[in-house]
């Protein structure tokens, strides 16, 4: 029996879902118990599920229809979750028109709302045979029917705990377990805390205020927060400094002095007289002002190196400042730089604000900085105490790992508690030493302090509030950074989240384990495996399990408060693959014989998924189904160009038997395949609403590949599992690549651009990947991956010339005029190659790439000429005249359809770049049509 998701899913609905769901930051339903990397969407876990559970039936829109109802995402779900406010204004029937994204910006989110209607209900109902009244009956009476017990769906690879987390929430058992005792903690606070219901989540939060509370009461006894004005500091703003050879005085480093745009204050600094230090002022400033400070001026720290703040041509590399031996390396006891360390630090602004809520930002006078001083003693006083009870980090950061390394290097940190200013130690170590020891619902607390509390969070100018510490997926150390007075801490240590109780939270378990040593069974194992990832978990965890190691052991007597870096899955090498066989393999004995899977993976380069088809189908595995949600990003910023797109979901079931099966017989299968999954996806397209794009295509053309190749147990009498860890040459494909490239290939040619039907046929393979890459570009596609992958499919080697741009994420193809620049299309030939005579000045070019040589390419220099000669049809026609002689009659109507579609593109702003030379298209194709012999 198929399943609904082996058949179809609503692709664009749930990434629309999914993107608002990432879109609303901190208050997705997880992210508030504490930072884990690459949580899935829990809309997206939902569906999977529900997907998973219910069967198809013969009638596909049908079934479309009421998998939208469960999920309260058909037009009468919609609008219930619509916010009242909006469903005053606006009538339904003009809502039900609004595109799918643009309606539910007004909306709760599925997971905020009751569910579906009474009526829905009905309908669900008599369509699945059901009696459900809510999603948890349905689950449990789906389970039942498939199963014979309540569904349980487990995640190895747990991380953050959104799967497990969902599926409680709907019903299942669920199960949760991964290495990182981090994710095995947050994991667990899902499923107990917030699962726990509100009795749990009110008495919790009562603890933590009480506990912040007498925090507050002690740091205000210690005077630490408070000056004489009556005023309290929320934020301290410190920065590092150093003194170059030769140069007389300390210089302050920061990217940037503006402190607040929206107020208009700044640093800028003086020197003093008989001081090696400077003196900052904070001012506010004219608007004018501002934009000189916001456009760098006084600026200290620009492309790595240290600016004299008075004198912008005088520099030093910062990284030859650190000595040819690197900068000293903290001792244990250190928490702030001794005399004589290359960086310093220092405070150099404090906001504050009155008992009205007036803010106001000061430099610091000297009763600030002996309070700073008293801070400092304080922690001095408590340190070893804290260190050896655990409310305060003592752990070594782990050398020479990807992200740890840049920590000795750049300061010289060895500990975890060098990552926090004493002041941060002070604050949050009071706030620890109050928990009632034992309280593991606290312990996630604690590493939310720290990620928003650190000496690597920003404080930026245009928001005025204080970054989280992974903001990204690094450790990056930073120049200038806030530190938060106790008040700004709040809301990071009081949980904030709630959500109602589980029905079956009884049946949940977390543990910590290595996935290849499982041996829990599940009816539905959902996995999201960290592949060929550029998260390093098990070193950033780190950075939080430092804050509660010595907690968790006493919470948690089975668990070891240890991230075993050893054993996480990483990179995508050989070791790589045998983990990962191993791991499936385990999860598919695992599993009842008619139990699923699904593996999620999220990677802007669709080809390496064909590397994990592989891995699975070795693992005793049979595709049955994939699919690509866009799920967004979290990490822009800092490593721009590489944030992933869309995560591609592989459904899963176990290989019965062993069935042979002989490449050749499989070529024809791959192609009926390819071709039958493409047009029933082109059946569910819904006009306006497309629901796949071009990724999605090519992506099931893989997954029909696979789901053809991994029904077989061998492929030419060869064993999968061989064929994986086969040693190759770098550009040597193994048989099994071959055949998912090639259905890769009858995608590409199944999909024809819009309109250009009737030349298709006529065009040479290069030709239709330029024609098929202004088409996704047309449709605003700008992944370069994308236009690899298209490569791929139609066989075309090397693509750069053909591109006016490579960029991660602004790939586009040239123009005619681009291209006559670049020099591809500049050099005319006629048709046997060889080069035309010399006309304005054409320089020699390219003519080796297997483009130069196409009729396209002369259809578009001639557009050029159209465009040159300043919308005259004359030169171009002439020069196809030349250049095809008597063929010219044969290829014109051929032209003229080209031109027509080609003069067609420049319409959208997409396609602005293309304005002037669609137009020449149409001009030099109405030309054409007249042309006569
Ligand atoms: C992509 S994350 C999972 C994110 C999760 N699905 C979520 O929504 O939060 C991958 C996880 O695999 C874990 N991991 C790495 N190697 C492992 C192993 N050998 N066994 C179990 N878990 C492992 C990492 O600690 C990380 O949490």
């Amino acid at each position: 029996m198929q399943t609904f998701i082996e058949t179809q899913f609503p692709i664009a609905r749930l990434s629309a879902e999914s993107y608002k769901e990432r879109k609303a930051g901190a208050s997705q339903t997880l992210t508030g118990l504490g930072k884990w990397w690459g949580r899935k969407p829990l809309v997206l876990v939902r569906a999977s599920i529900i997907g998973m559970l219910m069967p198809a039936s013969s009638d596909a829109k049908r079934d479309r229809e009421i998998f939208l109802k469960i999920l309260t995402m058909d037009d009468e779900g919609t609008w219930l979750r619509c916010k009242p406010a909006i469903q005053r204004k606006t009538s339904r029937a003009a809502f039900n028109a609004l595109p799918y994204a643009d309606r539910i910006t007004n909306c709760e989110r599925p997971e905020n709302v009751e569910g579906p209607s009474k009526e829905a209900w009905a309908d669900i109902n008599e369509h699945l045979g059901t009696t459900a009244n809510n999603i948890s009956e349905l689950v449990e009476q789906l389970g039942q029917r498939t199963f014979g017990h309540t569904p349980r769906v487990g995640d190895s690879f747990c991380g953050g705990g959104s799967i497990p987390f969902e599926a409680a929430r709907i019903g299942c058992d669920a199960f949760g377990s991964d290495l990182n005792p981090v994710a095995g903690l947050l994991t667990w606070a899902s499923l107990n805390l917030l699962g726990g219901g509100k009795e749990v989540q009110d008495e919790v939060r009562q603890v933590q205020e009480k506990v912040f509370a007498q925090t507050d009461k002690q740091i205000t006894d210690w005077g630490i927060e408070h000056n004489d004005r009556g005023e309290r500091a929320e934020a301290y703003l410190y920065c590092v400094e150093v003194k170059p050879e030769g140069c007389e005085f300390y210089i302050p480093l920061a990217p940037s002095w503006v402190i607040s745009e929206k107020y208009r204050i700044v640093c800028t600094w003086k020197r003093v007289e008989g001081s090696e230090q400077l003196q900052p002022e904070v001012l506010t400033v004219s608007d004018d002002e501002l934009k000189l400070y916001k456009n760098k001026k006084g600026a200290t720290a620009i492309n790595s190196r240290a600016v004299d703040p008075f004198d912008a041509n005088r520099s030093w590399s910062i990284e030859s400042l650190r000595g040819p031996n690197g900068l000293r390396r903290w001792a244990k006891n250190d928490v702030v730089p001794r005399p004589g360390d290359v960086f310093q630090e220092r405070l150099y602004c404090i906001r504050w604000i009155d008992a009205k809520g007036n803010r106001r930002y000061a430099a610091p006078d000297e009763h600030d900085i002996e309070r700073e001083k008293k801070v400092l003693g304080l922690l001095k006083d408590r340190f070893s105490n804290w260190q050896n009870e655990g409310f305060i980090p003592s752990a070594v950061i782990p050398e020479g790992g990807d992200e740890t390394a840049r920590l000795y290097r750049e300061r010289g940190w060895t500990h975890w508690h060098h990552l926090f200013t004493p002041r941060q130690l002070l604050t949050i170590g009071s706030l620890a030493a109050r928990l009632p020891s034992n309280h593991k619902y606290s312990l996630p607390r604690l590493g939310n302090l720290a990620d928003f509390n650190s000496r690597l969070t920003r404080y930026p100018s245009t928001r005025e509030t204080i970054n989280n510490t992974f903001s990204n997926q690094a450790l990056n150390t930073m120049f200038n950074f806030p530190c938060r007075g106790l008040l700004l801490c709040k809301n990071v240590f009081v949980l904030q989240s709630s959500v109602d109780e589980f029905p079956r939270l009884e049946s949940t378990t977390v543990m910590l384990m290595d996935a290849r040593d499982l041996s829990e069974t599940c009816d539905i194992w959902i996995t999201d495996p960290p592949y060929a990832d550029a998260v390093n978990y098990h070193e950033l965890g780190d950075f939080f399990l430092a804050w509660f190691d010595k907690q968790l052991v006493k919470a948690f007597p089975e668990w070891t408060p240890d991230a075993r870096a050893e054993l996480a899955v990483r990179g995508d090498g050989e070791d790589f693959r045998r983990s990962m066989v191993d791991i499936y393999q385990n999860l598919a004995h695992h599993m009842p014989e008619n139990g699923l899977q699904m593996v999620m993976f999220t990677h802007q380069d669709p080809a390496v998924w064909a590397d994990l088809g592989m891995i699975l189908w070795a693992a005793g595995l049979k595709a049955t189904a994939a699919w690509t949600i866009s799920t967004e990003t979290e990490a822009a910023g800092i490593k721009q160009g590489n944030y992933v797109q869309g995560t591609v979901c592989l459904v899963l079931r176990k290989r019965i038997g062993l069935e042979p099966g002989y490449l050749d017989e499989v070529y024809p299968l791959v192609e009926d395949e390819v071709k039958r999954q493409i047009a029933s996806m082109q059946a569910l397209d819904e006009g306006d609403e497309p629901n796949f794009n071009d990724a999605d295509y090519q992506l099931a053309a893989y997954a029909a590949a696979l789901k053809v190749l991994t029904q077989y147990g061998n492929l030419d009498g060869r064993d999968v599992e061989d064929e994986v860890f086969a040693v190759r040459a770098k550009n040597e494909k193994s048989d099994f690549q071959a055949v998912i490239e090639r259905a890769l290939g009858i995608a590409c040619d199944t999909l024809i651009p819009n309109g250009l039907d009737n030349s298709w046929r006529d065009l040479s393979l290069v030709e239709r990947y330029y024609l098929r890459g202004l088409d996704i570009e047309s449709r605003g596609e700008r992944r370069q991956g994308m236009y690899e992958e298209l490569a791929r499919g139609f066989g075309v080697a090397n693509i750069r010339p053909l591109l006016k741009s490579d960029k991660a994420n602004g790939a586009r193809m040239h123009t005619p005029s681009g291209l006559a620049a670049s020099g591809l299309a500049q050099l005319g030939s006629n048709d046997s190659g060889e080069a035309l005579p010399s006309k304005r000045g054409r320089a020699s070019a390219d003519t080796t790439h297997p483009f130069a040589s196409t009729p396209l390419r002369h259809l578009l220099f001639a557009i050029r000429e159209t465009t040159v000669a300043d919308n005259s049809p004359e030169p171009g026609r002439q020069y196809l005249r030349d250049t095809f002689g008597q063929g010219y009659w044969t290829k014109r109507d051929g032209f003229v359809r080209l031109l027509e579609w080609l003069s067609a593109l420049g319409n959208t702003a997409e396609m602005a770049e293309w304005r002037a030379d669609s137009e020449a298209a149409r001009i030099l194709a109405g030309r054409l049509r007249n042309d006569h012999a």
